[in-house]
């Protein structure tokens, strides 16, 4: 079965979707790191014999060795795919060599709107009704990479962020794992013509 490997940096409530509804069927994930030791991403993982590592920034020289060594892991287990659920930092060309075409990302926002990390404090500072999710392919930009899904959300009524963040969770949830199902079958493919666009073939 297609290999998948997680990252993580909270409480994982994306990589659980993905260990529920993906994990031993269409992919196995098959290695899940994080730069946080004791993240709650990393208990998920260790309940079910999934191998786990940490790779704290403070233990590396700067981000491309933390980088390199984490790519290196990945690599070691099998991975076919990185999958960044949460993770709360950038990846350096270094890991995206290693994994070309081959790391994708969950965003709370409907990119190129509000990318970074406070993404749904800027929506809600901007004053918009209409919020969202994107997963997209992960390239040397901050959140940049061709898009994969999209779905909006109108929360015309919400004015805090933990609400905001509640709400798109199940959506982000439902994103995340169709992508991965996808990717795992071979229906996500770079569009001949369009270099950014990508194509999904819905079964
Ligand atoms: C998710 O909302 C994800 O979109 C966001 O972190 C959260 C992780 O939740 N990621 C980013 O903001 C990336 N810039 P989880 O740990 O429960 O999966």
């Amino acid at each position: 079965r297609f290999r998948v490997g997680v990252l993580a940096s909270g409480t994982g409530s994306n990589l659980q979707a993905i260990l529920d509804r993906v994990h031993g069927r269409a992919a196995d994930v098959v290695a899940v790191g994080s730069d946080k030791p004791g993240a709650q991403a990393l208990a998920r993982a260790e309940a079910l014999g999934i191998a786990t590592a940490t790779f704290p920034g403070a233990e590396y020289a700067d981000r491309e060795a933390r980088d390199t060594a984490m790519a290196a892991w990945l690599l070691e287990q099998g991975v076919q795919l990185v999958v960044l659920a949460g993770y709360m930092q950038l990846v350096s060309a270094a890991f995206l060599g290693r994994f070309p075409q081959r790391v994708i990302n969950v965003h709370p926002a409907l990119l190129p709107a509000f990318p970074g990390i406070r993404a749904v404090e800027q929506a809600l500072e901007y004053g918009v009704k209409v919020f969202g999710v994107t997963v997209h392919f992960v390239d040397a930009g901050v959140d940049t990479g061709p898009v994969i899904l999209q779905r909006a959300l109108e929360l015309p009524e919400v004015r805090e962020a933990d609400e905001v963040r509640a709400r798109l969770r199940p959506v982000e949830h439902d994103l995340l794992t169709s992508a991965v199902a996808l990717i795992a079958r071979g229906a996500v493919r770079p569009d001949p013509v369009h270099p950014r666009f990508v194509s999904v073939e819905v079964q």
